[in-house]
């Protein structure tokens, strides 16, 4: 793509209102074929001829901007007339809102001084063979659009009174955009994905007029009212109640979420353009008439999220489980808006790393995230230092030195992609990335062949965490050395894969696991024999094992492992003989447990094993989020374990399976279901009278494992019975 067209900008101040821009424009000829290449330093939206531009929201999407801007191609040649106008309208989008809540960092700081710049090249291919493009330059007007106000953590204010005047030909401004930064798009499109119609309108006890959607989403609201002009409809947005039932905002923390639209005369429907929320409820702040009149009918929640395609289904007959499975799915649609964010609601949507690592293998199941996760992992390589540090965050608007367990995404997350999908060329684009890291580690550990020192999040939010400590007990140095062993051995297996010389990481890995093995003869933790036995770092892991599973039971059979060994946890018991003790994990409702919160109606998974206390009290505001789906990560157990469709490392992309399902009375049945580009993978068990029934549907070969006995078969449907 040769981009001709310049970077234009209003010349005027527009302040806190997004400009709009306008260009028309006449062919000379018969049209075959015309696009629209776009791009713009915030979020843009572009009409044509009255009509919207494609299905995108909130393009270009966000990416690590100051090394990689993306820019959309559109087919538009059946849009086009005689006589053409092109409007678009730029808002601040992630390029210039504030993204970071608790201070401003140096790299927004930087972003947010750029101007709303808009590129823009209409390339025409007429019948008769000639070309004409046309392009944001001095031609193009520019004025105050209705957008009044939009940022992504803030909000946005809607005029439809608001006359824009472009007959004034207010012009526009050249300016020293970036070119070199310019990429096609790469990741999937953030579209309107569904809609949830509100469930009930009701008073709270403070007299608040409330919409409950039933579901907490990510999104947006579509409002249909019928008003003067000057009338204003104003809502904000929470995603759950407090204990007196009146709604709630604190934890959104400095994020104003607040939607403020003013109408124009008569019927009109109008939902947000450059911001999103994540909510349950929403309060009616005003109202044409007064909030009395407000019906639950004037507002659709419009669900917003990638074109991430739906791939796995869980269901038992357990339906608290079955809540969970779908929270997990509210969860990873809630937070796979172009970059996999920690939460959706409060002023911290930031692709943290390690949320991101402990997830993938759930997301993968779930949808197909190839796509997705290649361009966030393209921002990861462009982001990385020179010397191999990972930020917190990708895109890294945060800096700092890496954290084990986080910038270990950097190493994790390419390699659970090949595994998914089978594509070696995630690896290649990854590689010196992951070596990189390793080498990050090698260099800046105080104690060779382990990491130690260094700042870390440690086991976050571990329930053995001392009091008014977010991190877990497990020791930092441990985590940290435990994920430089699990790293080196994946560039070790990436480079396998890749017919690479890794010699010199399976020599440092053999030095890392001595030295672990010396430095650490004992682990005092539950998330440590968790780490140590999934990473195979100890000599004799079956010990770690009996170890953990006395001190889940010490403790009532509860959980205390925190980010870091959670999505783990079920996993070592279960390989060493402790499925018993890992299912009634799975099932428990008590706090801590993943069924707790579903008892308390969560509709998507908290950042907090215990986000609303027994008595109904909150954690604390600052840092409380009912839609973190990192503790989602279980259901990669459920697929894998209960329902035993499993990955095979010879045969990525499940090119051949191995299903052993595990069973467990207190489910009646259990089915699981994964698209893979084979076809579907199917493992399904119920009770039959006395008998285990097991009915396993396999696109390709298959080794299937029930109780002691093994069979190779081939694809195709394979009913089994097991005794009871
Ligand atoms: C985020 C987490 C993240 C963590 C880092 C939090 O504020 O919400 O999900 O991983 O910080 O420790």
């Amino acid at each position: 793509m040769e981009w001709k067209a310049k970077w234009i900008m209003p010349s005027s101040e527009t302040g806190e209102v997004c400009p709009l821009f306008s260009k028309s424009f006449c062919p000379k000829g018969k049209v075959k074929k015309a696009r629209l290449f776009i791009t713009a330093t915030g979020v843009y939206e572009a009409v044509l001829n009255g009509k919207r531009v494609g299905e995108y929201i909130l393009a270009p999407g966000w990416t690590s901007y100051q090394k990689r801007l993306q820019y959309q191609e559109y087919d538009i040649t059946e849009q086009l007339k005689e006589e053409n106008q092109l409007l678009v309208t730029v808002g601040k989008g992630w390029y210039r809102s504030r993204l970071v809540g608790w201070e401003e960092s140096k790299t927004q700081k930087e972003l947010q001084k750029s101007p709303a710049g808009l590129l823009a090249q209409i390339e025409i291919h007429y019948e008769d063979g000639t070309e004409e493009v046309v392009l944001t330059d001095t031609t193009w007007n520019s004025g105050l659009s209705n957008v009044r106000f939009s940022e992504i953590y803030d909000g946005e204010t809607y005029d439809a009174s608001y006359c824009t005047d472009l007959s004034d030909h207010a012009r526009v401004q050249i300016f020293d955009g970036p070119f070199h930064t310019l990429i096609p798009q790469q990741g999937e499109e953030i579209r309107e994905r569904e809609r949830v119609y509100a469930a009930r309108l009701f008073q709270t006890p403070k007299g608040e007029v409330v919409v409950d959607f039933g579901q907490e989403v990510t999104g947006y609201v579509e409002l249909t009212i019928d008003g003067k002009k000057g009338d204003k409809a104003e809502l904000s947005h929470a995603e759950v109640l407090d204990k007196e039932g009146n709604f709630y905002t604190e934890n959104y923390r400095s994020a104003k979420a607040k939607y403020l639209y003013i109408c124009k005369e008569g019927k009109q429907t109008y939902k947000p353009k450059f911001t999103y929320f994540g909510f349950r409820y929403i309060r009616i702040d005003q109202f044409p008439g007064g909030v009395e009149c407000a019906k639950p009918e004037n507002f659709t929640a419009v669900v917003v999220y990638s074109d991430i395609k739906r791939t796995g289904y869980l269901s038992c007959s357990n339906s608290k489980l079955n809540q969970l499975f779908d929270n997990i799915i509210w969860g990873q649609k809630g937070n796979f808006l172009d970059v996999p964010t920690d939460c959706p609601q409060r002023d911290e949507r930031l692709g943290w790393t390690g949320d991101a690592q402990v997830f993938i293998r759930t997301a993968a199941l779930n949808y197909n995230v190839e796509k997705f996760f290649s361009k966030w992992l393209s921002d990861l390589v462009a982001d990385q230092d020179e010397n191999g540090r990972v930020g917190h965050v990708i895109p890294d608007l945060l800096g700092g030195e890496s954290s084990a367990a986080w910038a270990d995404a950097a190493t994790i997350c390419p390699w659970e992609l090949y595994l998914a999908y089978g594509n070696s060329q995630i690896l290649s684009a990854q590689f010196t990335s992951m070596k990189k890291w390793v080498d990050y580690i090698t260099e800046h550990t105080k104690d060779k062949n382990l990491w130690t020192g260094g700042e870390h999040f440690g086991d976050w939010l571990g329930l053995d965490a001392p009091a008014g400590s977010y991190k877990g007990s497990s020791r930092e140095d441990f985590i940290a050395s435990a994920f430089y062993a699990h790293s080196a051995s994946l560039v070790i297996k990436a480079g396998k894969v890749l017919e690479e010389d890794v010699s010199n990481y399976e020599a440092l890995y053999e030095r890392i696991i001595s030295a672990f093995q010396e430095r650490y003869p004992k682990c005092l933790t539950q998330t440590e024999c968790v780490l140590a036995a999934y990473f195979n770092l100890a000599p004799d892991c079956q010990e770690l094992a009996d170890q953990l599973a006395v001190m889940v039971k010490a403790c009532g059979i509860q959980l205390q492992t925190g980010f870091v060994g959670t999505p783990y946890l079920l996993h070592v018991l279960s390989e060493y003989g402790y499925i018993d003790l890992a299912y009634t994990l799975l099932l428990r409702e008590e706090y801590p447990s993943w069924l707790y919160p579903i008892t308390k109606g969560a509709t998507t998974i908290w950042e907090h094993w215990d986000g609303i206390r027994e008595n109904g009290d909150f954690w604390s505001s600052d840092m409380n989020s009912y839609n973190h789906y990192a503790y989602g990560a279980v259901a990669d157990w459920v697929y894998g374990v209960a329902a035993g469709i499993k990955k095979l490392e010879e045969f990525p992309g499940y090119e051949k399976v191995i299903i052993s399902p595990n069973p467990d009375k207190r489910l009646d049945f259990l089915k699981a279901a994964v698209e893979t580009r084979y076809g579907t993978i199917r493992s399904e068990w119920k009770k039959a009278d006395d008998l285990w029934r097991y009915e396993i549907e396999t696109p390709v070969d298959a080794y299937i494992i029930i109780g002691d006995k093994h069979w190779e078969v081939s694809k195709g449907i394979h009913t089994f019975y097991s005794s009871y």
